[in-house]
């Protein structure tokens, strides 16, 4: 096999406005239901070479443990790719924003390596296999193969080949996008097992494929015709609804700290005195605004620690 002595690459950040809970398949990272989100422009960077006797990986400067879990989900990501048992990468990987930050989600992460993968052996594959290959590494990864709202298709066949995301055309320049940085700390549960606790032991989780049919439908339909009341209620609503089967799973899943909470109050009574902001959450304590960029200084007074987010529309 023909390959490279070094490639780069780039993937953006992804920020899901309908949200990606709960696998048909694990192996395959195959979703239950559709889901969308948003590219930023910030994002991660990763090079790869061939390495000597073992992976060896960095992220932002310092080699990963081979114990950690960033270092073991990497090597099995490897391993799909690797031409022989005995072919190993020397990895270097960087984000934007610091990982502990609760934004550079692992998408961005799997995406850019996807795209590294795909450049170092030549392999020249369509946007397509491109964003299957990534979902294997993480499956909202599958999204940060594009700019804008992207929109993953769940897919009916076993063998995952109709699960990839697909960009949608639409833009919308005055959405604004901003996180309430609210704890860097390691989260005491990974979304991958909060995901698959709510999966299988909370009650309300039977009905999130029928929720998230209405709220895609919804999100779509905003999107076409601007209609930001019902963009943001409907992402708000989504990510409320996530929450609420990690908290009625066994034992319960609560990323949320009195920070958190005190956070979405604010935003409440903002929107009780007129003012257009909703908020969507990742599985994490951190919040993440939506709001117009007619009330950006106003927005701004509320929370002056906001930190934009901004969103790539090409
Ligand atoms: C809450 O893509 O990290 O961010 O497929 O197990 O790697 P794995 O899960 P991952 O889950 C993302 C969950 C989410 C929602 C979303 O991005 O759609």
């Amino acid at each position: 096999m023909n390959y490279r002595e070094e490639a780069c690459a780039f993937a953006p950040v992804n920020i899901a406005i309908v949200k990606y809970w709960g696998k048909r398949n694990k192996i395959l990272n195959l979703p239950v239901t559709d889901s969308l989100s948003l590219s930023l422009k910030v994002g991660t960077t990763t090079s790869l070479r061939e390495g000597k006797e073992k992976d060896e990986i960095e992220l932002n400067g310092k080699i990963v443990a081979p114990e950690s879990s960033f270092y073991q989900r990497t090597v099995r990501f490897l391993d799909l790719v690797r031409p022989h048992p005995h072919f190993f990468f020397t990895l270097k990987t960087k984000n934007d924003i610091p990982t502990a930050a609760g934004i550079a989600s692992s998408a961005s992460g799997f995406a850019a390596l996807t795209l590294a993968v795909n450049k170092f052996f030549q392999l020249d594959l369509t946007k397509k296999e491109l964003s299957c290959l990534a979902r294997r590494g993480s499956g909202s990864a599958c999204r940060s193969i594009y700019p804008g709202f992207v929109r993953w298709q769940a897919g009916k066949l076993k063998d995952g080949s109709d699960s990839y995301a697909k960009p949608i055309s639409d833009t919308w320049s005055d959405l604004r996008m901003g996180a309430i940085l609210l704890s860097e700390e390691e989260k005491p549960v990974s979304s991958r097992e909060a995901m698959a606790r709510s999966v299988a032991t909370s009650p309300l989780y039977p009905f999130w494929p029928t929720l998230v049919l209405q709220d895609m439908k919804k999100i779509v339909k905003s999107i076409r015709t601007k209609d930001f009341a019902l963009f943001g209620q409907t992402a708000e609503h989504n990510a409320l609804a996530m929450h609420a089967t990690m908290h009625t799973a066994f034992p319960p899943v609560f990323y949320w700290l009195e920070k958190t909470v005190e956070v979405i109050q604010r935003v409440l009574h903002a929107r009780q005195d007129g003012l257009q902001l909703f908020l969507t959450m990742h599985a994490g304590p951190n919040v993440k605004l939506l709001f117009l960029k007619k009330d950006e200084s106003e927005v701004k007074k509320l929370f002056p620690q906001l930190l934009p987010l901004e969103i790539a529309w090409s």
